[in-house]
């Protein structure tokens, strides 16, 4: 049986109970985070806890736990949950608390709600072989898609656009510009150049963003903060997106027409190899 944490104890996953007044339930009145665990190991601990506090600071939270004890209680999740061997990941959730609904803040001594879990997380490797296809969609979001919010609807109904269209990954389209997909961050190569939406209010920095950002400079490969539009699509060579638990996904077909050659471009593989090496820096690639 899982355990979980909730507010100051562990528990069994099914004896964990929240108020119906809890804000997260009523009015989507939180944050959130996903992060990779490799063979028991956080995988970039201290970028994921910068976005959380940054999010919290964002919506004027302040809950008990410091960032500190968050990830004392993640290292005891994956003890506890035998994830010490493979894939996993750590969700964490912190939303106002359970008060009387009101719009505005509950009462400054409300307890924030603060829920972690871990489980098993099986890597998308088949997908990556073959790369996968997307579809475009209006960003129906609001102006602070940088803060991690679990008023996720947005997201959900693209998401489910693209699960009805068969495929994996729905891209949001403001105006003309590609932002990022439903759950994962999008860069194209374009004559050569690596190029993604820059950090802003408009996206979500994503962690494994920032990390093939690294990586590409790393390697050599020219990358750019720079937006690129809809008209620019037929002439990509490579698009591929990234996310905690996609890693650097190819993408091979984009609104029924293909990418490039078609098939997983050369940097999209070297960048996915590349992080990897990170994710697994002390087994083997794939285990
Ligand atoms: N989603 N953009 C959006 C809108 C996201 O929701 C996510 C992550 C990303 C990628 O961020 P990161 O590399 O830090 O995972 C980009 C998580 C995984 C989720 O909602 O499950």
């Amino acid at each position: 049986m899982p355990i979980i944490y909730l507010n100051g104890s562990f528990m069994p996953r099914e004896e964990a109970k929240l108020s119906i007044d809890d804000r997260g339930f009523i009015f989507g009145d939180g944050v959130y985070e996903v992060t990779r665990v490799v063979n028991g190991e956080l995988f970039e601990s201290g970028r994921h806890l910068t976005r959380l506090s940054r999010g919290l600071a964002d919506i004027r939270l302040d809950p008990v736990e410091s960032l500190a004890d968050i990830e004392d209680i993640s290292r005891r999740l994956i003890a506890d949950n035998a994830l010490g061997e493979g894939e996993g990941t750590i969700y964490l959730q912190i939303t106002r608390g359970a008060a009387p609904r009101t719009h505005h803040f509950p009462p400054a001594d409300t307890r924030c709600t603060v829920f972690l879990s871990a489980a098993k997380f099986t890597v998308p490797h088949d997908k990556r072989a073959t790369g996968v296809s997307v579809v475009t969609y209006p960003d129906i979001r609001w102006s602070r898609c940088d803060i991690k919010t679990v008023n996720l609807i947005p997201a959900v109904l693209a998401k489910q656009f693209a699960v009805d269209h068969g495929v994996f990954e729905s891209i949001f389209v403001r105006g003309s510009a590609v932002m990022e997909g439903s759950h994962t961050n999008c860069f194209g190569v374009l004559d050569g150049e690596l190029r993604t939406y820059p950090s802003s209010n408009y996206i979500l920095g994503g962690v494994t963003r920032d990390v093939v950002i690294e990586l590409a400079k790393e390697l050599g490969v020219p990358v750019a903060e720079r937006a690129f539009h809809v008209a620019d699509i037929p002439r990509l060579e490579e698009f591929f997106v990234t996310g905690t638990t996609t890693d650097v996904m190819p993408v091979v077909e984009i609104d029924g027409k293909p990418v490039g050659s078609g098939t997983p471009g050369p940097i999209t593989r070297r960048l996915y190899e590349a992080l990897a090496a990170r994710l697994y820096a002390r087994v083997p690639a794939g285990r």
